[in-house]
């Protein structure tokens, strides 16, 4: 795998778990983000965090913590950040106008240093590609990488490419994401919501009708993912899971089709989650975990994630 020189562009959530993931691959990562208040809080952060991690045998890649922080170097001017950078990912606050600023920022400043070759890649969850890539001459260089948080422990990543970019690039990207032990989808259309949200919100619509037609509780709702689908989906994803439950999937959809079909046109009326229609689900679910326990639970929850994926390293099936 070739050594690239990776930028991060904004060093919030998300930019510090990118530069920790690439540096864990061997590559030089320079993070650079425009408020010197958010990039001097940085270092510690990922230097305590890799070194965390190393202690509990978290560590990603085959360099040691030390090694990794070494390669990580922390930048506030945007000009010297990018000379000779190959590979640049953009982790912005997630705003369309900061977006597209953040962009044509990048498009001119490589022009004047002469960088015509570095790919860009934007976290953006929600933001259409062509909404602030089209216009640029970087365009054919450029596509959505989407991480799902955190992605140190959360492999998936979905690449979006524009109409304009390169396939090349895209190729390029899925590549150098799979090079680092994440697992990269393409998705050959621009989506509303991409790929992982359509299904994630497909999944919170239902939630919402049956807590609040008074089917279950917000316990239950959650069991039914957390105890009933979720562990089959941790190693084989839905379409498998039907070729399973059935002599392969052609047998499924005949034996299964019309009632999936039936249940699903009762489903059609599409939920608003409003502020005010979710005080319901709010009162149940901090009755389990009241708001100011929600950082010890994420630190909880991502305890979690990092075992499930060494068992799964272990299993072989990672
Ligand atoms: N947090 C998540 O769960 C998550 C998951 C997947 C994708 N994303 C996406 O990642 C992106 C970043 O999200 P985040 O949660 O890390 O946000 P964040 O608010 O934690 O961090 C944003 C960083 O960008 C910096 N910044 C703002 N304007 C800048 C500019 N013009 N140039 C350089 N740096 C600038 C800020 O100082 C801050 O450090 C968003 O597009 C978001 O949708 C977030």
């Amino acid at each position: 795998m070739p050594t690239e020189t990776v930028v991060i562009i904004g060093s919030g959530i998300v930019g510090k778990s990118w530069a920790m993931l690439f540096a864990s691959a061997g590559h030089q990562v320079r993070l650079y983000d425009s408020f010197p208040q958010a990039l001097e809080a940085a270092p510690q952060f990922i230097t305590e965090k890799l070194k965390s991690l190393e202690a509990k045998g978290q560590l990603r890649g085959k360099l040691s913590a030390v090694e990794q922080i070494a390669l990580i170097t922390y930048k506030n001017d945007l000009k010297e950040a990018l000379k000779g950078a190959t590979y640049i990912q953009e982790c912005t606050p997630e705003r369309l106008e900061i977006k597209s600023g953040v962009f044509q920022d990048l498009n001119k400043a490589l022009a004047e240093i002469g960088n015509d070759k570095a790919i860009i890649g934007s976290s953006t969850s929600t933001i259409m590609p062509s909404k602030f890539i089209a216009d640029l001459d970087m365009r054919k260089r450029s596509v959505v990488v989407h991480p799902v948080n955190p992605p140190y422990f959360v492999r998936l990543v979905e690449i979006i490419p524009t109409p304009s970019t390169d396939p090349t690039v895209t190729a390029y990207v899925r590549q150098l994401l799979a090079d680092l032990g994440q697992k990269p989808i393409v998705m050959n259309k621009e989506l509303p919501g991409f790929a992982l949200n359509r299904v994630q919100y497909a999944i919170l619509n239902e939630m919402w009708r049956l807590v609040n037609d008074g089917v279950l509780s917000v316990e239950d709702a959650d069991t039914v993912m957390t105890e009933g689908l979720a562990p089959r989906y941790c190693f084989i994803g839905p379409l498998e899971t039907a070729q399973l439950n059935a002599e392969g999937f052609v047998d499924y959809c005949e034996r299964y089709g019309d009632a999936i079909y039936d249940v699903s046109v009762t489903q059609t009326e599409i939920p608003k989650m409003t502020a005010d229609g979710s005080k319901e689900i709010d009162r149940q679910l901090q009755e389990k975990v009241p708001n100011s326990e929600l950082p010890a639970r994420r630190a909880w929850r991502d305890e979690n994630l990092a075992q499930l994926a060494v068992f799964k390293k272990n299993l072989g099936i990672l």
